[in-house]
């Protein structure tokens, strides 16, 4: 394989361009700035590049580049752009391009490296099983709204029309953000009010309860969590 005759050079290049970033910050002389291979040093990036910050969490570079010993132009330009984000871009970065073999699915068959099919390989790249949970009982900023992955997909929708525009495909990814997953961000459009507009599915200053569940309750359970003035707001929108 092509990369796999690289590696020798990669490596060899990210060790001399190791020892040129302590040359420079060691002698900042222009004598080191100029002993710089620029152009060549150039073709296969530089180690800033390479121990950058993982892309989007289940890409690293570091994992592929120096752990494995892949040679830049593996990857890029023919699988990808030098440019984050720019696969999403394409429409058609999904499990099953990757299964067609585009994209990470070019290595990523069981032969090169690990595949994208076995159900123990998902958590590798994921994080999880990416088994969408049945119930999701949010509980910031506010107690027990519920969300249930089964009712709303055995309605017809597909993944996309929540992921990743309305919600992340990631348990408490919203909750992170309490200052914003509010009611006032559901009427704007936002998460949940994508389509709770009264259009497509109920309006978010609707019902109430069927949401905030237990609230029959209300009162009794969830008064120090939701302010009065808080529930005003809610029915001055009806
Ligand atoms: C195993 C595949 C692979 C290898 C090998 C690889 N890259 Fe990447 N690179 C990617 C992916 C995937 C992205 C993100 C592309 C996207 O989001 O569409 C990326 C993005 C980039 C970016 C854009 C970063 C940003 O923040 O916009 C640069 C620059 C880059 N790579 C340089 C390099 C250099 C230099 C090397 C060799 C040292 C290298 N890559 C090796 C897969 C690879
Ligand atoms: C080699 C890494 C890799 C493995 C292994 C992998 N995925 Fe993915 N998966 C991806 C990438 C890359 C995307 C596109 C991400 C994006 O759009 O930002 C994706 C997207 C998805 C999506 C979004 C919808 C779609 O169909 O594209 C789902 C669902 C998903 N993966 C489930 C799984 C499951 C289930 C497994 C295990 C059987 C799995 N993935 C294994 C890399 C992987
Ligand atoms: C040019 C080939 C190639 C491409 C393209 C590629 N990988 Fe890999 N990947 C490898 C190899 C080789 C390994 C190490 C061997 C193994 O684990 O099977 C690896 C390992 C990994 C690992 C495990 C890293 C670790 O530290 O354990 C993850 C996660 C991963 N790849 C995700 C991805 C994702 C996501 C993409 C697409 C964005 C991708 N890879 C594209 C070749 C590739
Ligand atoms: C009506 C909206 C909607 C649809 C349709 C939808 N999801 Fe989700 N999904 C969510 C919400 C909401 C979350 C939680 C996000 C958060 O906490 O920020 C989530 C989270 C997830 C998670 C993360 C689980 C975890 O443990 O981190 C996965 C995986 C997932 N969804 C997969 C899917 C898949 C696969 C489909 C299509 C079959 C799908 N979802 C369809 C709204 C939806
Ligand atoms: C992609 C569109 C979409 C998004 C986003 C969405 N829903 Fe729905 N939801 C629907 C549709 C369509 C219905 C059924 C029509 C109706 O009841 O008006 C529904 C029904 C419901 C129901 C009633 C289910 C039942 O058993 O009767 C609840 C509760 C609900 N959604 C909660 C939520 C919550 C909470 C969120 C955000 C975390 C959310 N939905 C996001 C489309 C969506
Ligand atoms: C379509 C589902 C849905 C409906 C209908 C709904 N909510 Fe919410 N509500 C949510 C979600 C999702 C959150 C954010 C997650 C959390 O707080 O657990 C939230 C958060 C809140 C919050 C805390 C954030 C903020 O805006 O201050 C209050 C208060 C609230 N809702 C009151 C109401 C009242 C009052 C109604 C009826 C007029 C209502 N909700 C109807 C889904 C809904």
């Amino acid at each position: 394989m092509k990369a796999k005759m690289r590696i020798v050079a990669a490596l060899g290049l990210l060790v001399a361009a190791g020892v040129l970033c302590t040359a420079e910050i060691q002698a900042t002389a222009p004598v080191a700035a100029q002993a710089a291979p620029e152009k060549k040093y150039e073709s296969y990036g530089n180690t800033q590049v390479v121990a950058v910050d993982p892309i989007k969490e289940m890409f690293s570079h570091k994992s592929h580049v120096v752990t494995a010993g892949l040679s830049c132009d593996s990857c890029h330009p023919d699988l990808f752009d030098r440019k984050r984000g720019s696969a999403k871009a394409k429409g058609d970065y999904t499990m099953a391009s990757l299964e067609a073999g585009k994209y990470c699915g070019a290595c990523h068959d069981g032969k090169t490296a690990f595949n994208t099919t076995g159900s123990e390989t998902c958590k590798t790249c994921h994080g999880s099983d990416m088994k969408q949970p049945e119930t999701i009982v949010f509980n910031v900023p506010v107690k027990t709204v519920i969300f249930e992955h089964k009712g709303h997909v055995d309605m017809g929708l597909d993944c996309a029309s929540c992921h990743a525009k309305a919600f992340e495909m990631r348990k408490g990814a919203a909750e992170e953000h309490p200052d914003k997953f509010t009611m006032e961000a559901l009427y704007a459009g936002k998460y949940c009010g994508a389509c709770h507009n009264g259009t497509d599915a109920f309006a978010s200053n609707t019902r109430c309860t069927t949401c905030h569940i237990g609230v029959k309750g209300f009162d009794r359970k969830f008064a120090d969590a939701i302010p009065a003035d808080k529930k005003d707001h809610g029915k001055k929108n009806h």
